[in-house]
């Protein structure tokens, strides 16, 4: 068919540097069987994959104009949303997928998870996969000081503090992050290299790699570990089919419903720029992006060096998973302690994510007016009788008071 297409130039083309080899390469991955239970749950690999290509695109534009230096670097992202022509959508998709790009990767993680796809022969894919999370976050982190607001500053500082009470080893690594004692030009300098230098080519590898793996063994079935991994003969008569077009189909259609999904948040709610970063002025209630409120909250109810070591083990623990959970047994119904125990996990997340989100602010509840303190416990700071605000008796009302 693409020879047909592609008539004179192929052949040309084929008899100087053999690009058959390539193309009959591509054709057998793209029709290579993948298991019939495959849902929609497993786009969420490929829609992390199609983030990170618009973030590296949208991330390439915005460099055009971007100035990394304390005196410039604000604003540089000002002129960049109010002047230059797109610029606006072109920042937006790039905070927008950032956010998207995390959110799917933990959701493809929970997805591997569930599915048991980090058993046995995976384990290799599942260690290039925590790789990437980290890397992910590490974007997600650097990324986050480079307009150099209010809010990236003193987020930037809280994350920072967080890393600087690694028990040992705490001292040195504020220091190496940092640049110094506290944030500044040096410390925009080296995230801006590690956003745009160091993790492009780390990400670029590890991808590579957990990619490459996918292909070679192919998408995990059902089966119990102790039983021979399925031929593609034997996936085809189990009523599997082909990569391609069915479950390439169901991919583009979850990657276009998403992406769609961005576009309608980047017009009806673009994320603001604050107002410029200032060391002299702490805003109230900083706090770090959403993706490590659980853990910034978590470290609040004990004390430090504690916190730090359990989260130390947490993430351990999930990094070598496929090592400590070495039961056969793949099928989610089969495997009920597996099954609690992720759902635990998202629910106590969940919870910690919420209580850091209430923490340090004031809200309306039922006609009553609630302080949040540091740990997320509400305080009644005013009766509706004494109250003048007299929103209505709704569940949760928006009213900030940072904002
Ligand atoms: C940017 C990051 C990542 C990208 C682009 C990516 C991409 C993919 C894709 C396309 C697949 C095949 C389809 C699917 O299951 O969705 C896959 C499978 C897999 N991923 Fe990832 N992944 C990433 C991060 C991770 C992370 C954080 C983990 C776990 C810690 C992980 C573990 C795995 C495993 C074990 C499989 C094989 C699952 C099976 O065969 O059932 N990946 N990944």
């Amino acid at each position: 068919m693409i020879k047909r297409l592609t008539g004179g130039i192929y052949n040309w083309l084929d008899d100087r540097v053999e690009i058959s080899v390539l193309v009959d390469f591509v054709h057998k991955q793209m029709t290579k069987p993948v298991p019939k239970h495959l849902n929609w749950m497993f786009s969420f690999g490929t829609v992390t994959l199609v983030f990170f290509a618009s973030q590296f695109v949208s991330g390439l534009l915005l460099m055009i104009y971007y100035e990394a230096s304390a005196a410039t670097a604000y604003d540089s992202v000002k002129f960049i949303m109010e002047e230059v022509r797109f610029g606006w959508l072109i920042r937006q998709v790039h905070s927008y997928g950032a956010n998207f790009m995390i959110a799917f990767l933990l959701l493809h993680s929970l997805r591997v998870f569930f599915y048991g796809g980090y058993k046995k022969p995976r384990e290799v894919t599942w260690l290039f996969g925590f790789g990437l999370l980290g890397v992910t976050m590490s974007f997600g982190f650097t990324g986050y000081l480079l307009p150099w607001d209010q809010l990236s500053y003193w987020g930037t500082t809280v994350g920072t503090e967080i890393a600087g009470s690694t028990p040992f080893i705490g001292k040195y690594l504020l220091i190496v992050l940092r640049g110094g004692e506290t944030i500044s030009d040096v410390t925009l300098t080296r995230f801006f290299a590690a956003h745009v230098i160091v993790l492009p080519w780390v990400f670029a590898m590890l991808v590579g790699a957990h990619l490459f793996l996918i292909r070679y063994k192919g998408i995990s079935t059902l089966d119990r570990t102790d039983v021979p991994e399925k031929t593609s003969e034997e996936l085809l008569k189990d009523g599997g089919y082909p990569f391609y077009p069915k479950h390439v189909l169901k991919e583009a259609i979850v990657v276009l419903l998403v992406l769609a999904s961005m576009i309608l948040l980047i017009v009806y709610y673009p994320l603001p720029l604050h107002e410029k970063a200032d060391p002299f002025n702490t805003p109230a209630g900083v706090k770090p992006e959403w993706y490590f409120l659980s853990m910034y909250q978590a470290l609040k109810y004990m004390p430090k060096m504690i916190g730090i070591i359990g989260s130390g083990l947490v993430i351990l623990a999930l990094c070598l998973l496929p090592f400590l959970d070495r039961t056969p047994e793949r099928r989610p119904s089969k495997r009920p302690w597996a099954v609690s125990l992720g759902i635990l996990f998202i629910v106590v997340n969940l919870a910690l994510s919420l209580l850091a989100k209430v923490a340090e602010s004031e809200y309306t509840i039922g006609g009553t007016r609630y302080h949040f303190d540091t740990y997320g416990w509400p305080h009644v700071i005013a009766s509706p009788a004494e109250d003048t605000i007299t929103e209505a008796p709704e569940s949760v009302d928006e009213t900030e008071a940072e904002e």
